[in-house]
């Protein structure tokens, strides 16, 4: 761990205490409310330096620490995008962090567009995989040797079966398939949906994939769920925006949460610490 990391994962336990956070989650766009129900305390990320800026509407800049159905959890409310700054590793010392506060699993989620009609807006779809369609990556100028991550079963294999049957217990429909990162901010066009589509993808968003790499590269395990705003462009006839995202999140959101709610209660402990 960095120095910078460690005096921010000191500080991090000086107010939310020093027990051992067991999992990190990281909420997407007009997925933030989940926060709200850590029993803890929610940190400003502006008083963790390097944290990501508040920079887009529907995130919310804190860091939730503590304890949701009876684990120790660290909830990102917001991330930084690539195409926020341009910085593809812009999660790195967040997710750093995390690691030193003691988690092993990372949950990632955010809001993406369908590319299958079997899977429509207000749906969840679990990653089997990824394509990384940026080609950006964030452990570009690491020095180390450390940097040439596998990413084969990059998406956890125990992790995504655990939140299937989580799924499952709950009655709810958690479609799998593989995202596309598109670094965004505009949104896709039509023949870019129609070319991902045919490269093998189903969903497709701006975020996570550069999360899951760090994550791989720190060590964490890691899984990622997809709320289903929108069909991507040209599949539909409804306009794309950022609103229509933030106002569609929650039809999904209510679902995600009963699904980690319940994977945090039963499976969250038959992980290996
Ligand atoms: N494309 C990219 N990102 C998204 C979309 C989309 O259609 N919907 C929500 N986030």
């Amino acid at each position: 761990m960095t120095e910078a990391a460690g005096a921010l994962a000191a500080r991090i336990r000086d107010i939310a205490g020093p027990e051992p956070v067991e999992v990190g989650m990281v909420l997407g766009s007009g997925l933030g409310h989940l926060a709200a129900a850590v029993e803890g305390v929610a940190i400003p990320y502006a008083d963790l330096p390097g944290f990501p800026h508040a920079g887009v509407s529907g995130h919310s800049a804190t860091l939730a620490i503590g304890r949701m159905e009876g684990r120790r959890v660290a909830i990102f409310g917001g991330r930084e995008h690539y195409y926020e700054r341009g910085r593809a590793d812009a999660m790195r010392l967040p997710l750093t962090v995390l690691k030193g506060l003691g988690a092993d699993r990372l949950i990632l989620t955010n809001a993406a567009g369908s590319l299958v009609p079997e899977v429509p807006p207000g749906g969840l779809m679990l990653l089997a995989d990824h394509i990384n369609f940026s080609g950006l990556n964030p452990l570009i100028g690491e020095p180390t040797d450390a940097r040439f991550v596998p990413m084969t079963a990059a998406h956890d294999p125990d992790l995504r079966a655990a939140l299937r049957a989580a799924a499952a217990a709950e009655g709810i429909a958690l479609a799998e398939g593989v995202y596309a990162w598109y670094s965004g901010p505009s949104f896709e066009t039509p023949a870019e949906i129609r070319a991902i589509r045919r490269l093998g993808a189903d969903a497709v968003g701006m975020s996570t994939v550069p999360e899951v790499i760090l994550a791989r590269f720190l060590g964490l395990k890691v899984a990622a769920i997809s709320v289903i705003t929108n069909m991507g462009a040209g599949l539909s006839d409804e306009a794309i925006s950022h609103d229509h995202t933030k106002a569609m999140a929650p039809l999904g959101a209510a679902k995600l949460e009963r699904v980690l709610r319940r994977w945090l209660r039963e499976a969250g402990e038959a992980q290996t610490r």
